[in-house]
């Protein structure tokens, strides 16, 4: 493990917050890192930029990395993963929080000149972060507050897949698993790509903590994962 400075806190309602490192760390789009506050537990955190990560409080731990201020000293392990593969043609789909790694990979893909679109729901406007940060987008709200009023779903079901050439995924799981139904009937799976969570806690292969029903282990084998190893 080594230890990092808090460089500086944007804060997006009570609830969500971008935390930024002092130093950026090798990585690319997908990566995690587990990240450690003081007497609290270490917590897998995607990357949403090579110096930072975007996080949504849920309980204690992720509520403390909410709450940190300029100047607090965080516990690193990793970049630890395997990360999204690259297109020159993409669609990004995020749900809620899962929009954490998809800045990181907008970014990227874009300094490579690639064309990005994004699709991107969640409950409401609160709850939504970088909006402002994608040219190309679809928004939806549930409550309607922002965007078209709906679900990530209603917007991928007006989309045409086919002329994607690679689609990643990465939000609540039941978000993900109505996803690959569609992308299985509309022959799509081979071209997509999800980001999975799971509880971890080695975060690198060694413990069994978040081996998934393929056998494989989402912190050493993913946990990025082609829609058909899952289906
Ligand atoms: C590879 C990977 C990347 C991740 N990237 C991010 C990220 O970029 N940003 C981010 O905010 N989170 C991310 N997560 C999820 C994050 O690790 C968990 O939210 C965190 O571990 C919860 O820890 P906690 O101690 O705060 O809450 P816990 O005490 O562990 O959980 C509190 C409650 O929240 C529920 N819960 C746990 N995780 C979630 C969740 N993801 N969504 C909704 N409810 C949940 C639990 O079931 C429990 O009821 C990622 C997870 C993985 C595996
Ligand atoms: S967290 Fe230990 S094997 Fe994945």
């Amino acid at each position: 493990m080594f230890t990092v400075r808090v460089k500086e806190v944007i804060r997006y309602g009570r609830n969500i917050a971008t935390v930024k490192f002092s130093s950026r760390f090798r990585s690319y789009p997908g990566q995690f890192i587990m990240l450690s506050h003081f007497e609290h537990e270490e917590v897998p955190l995607s990357l949403s930029s090579p110096d930072g990560v975007t996080v949504k409080a849920v309980g204690e731990t992720t509520r403390a990395l909410v709450n940190v201020r300029e100047g607090d000293i965080l516990g690193v392990r990793g970049p630890f993963g395997n990360p999204f593969s690259p297109s020159k043609n993409a669609l990004i789909i995020a749900g809620g929080i899962g929009i954490a790694p998809m800045l990181f990979l907008y970014n990227s893909l874009r300094g490579f000149g690639a064309s990005v679109r994004v699709i991107y729901g969640a409950k409401s406007k609160d709850e939504m972060v970088f909006h402002d940060r994608f040219e190309n987008a679809v928004f939806l709200t549930e409550d309607g507050s922002y965007g078209a009023q709906g679900t990530v779903i209603d917007g991928v079901k007006r989309e045409n897949l086919d002329r994607y050439e690679k689609i990643y995924v990465c939000g609540p799981e039941g978000m993900m698993s109505e996803l690959l139904e569609v992308f299985e009937r509309k022959s799509v799976l081979e071209k997509s790509e999800f980001s999975l969570e799971r509880y971890m806690r080695c975060g690198i292969g060694v413990c069994g903590s978040c081996v998934i029903d393929n056998g494989l282990r989402v912190c050493a084998d993913g946990p990025i994962f082609k829609g058909s190893e899952l289906f």
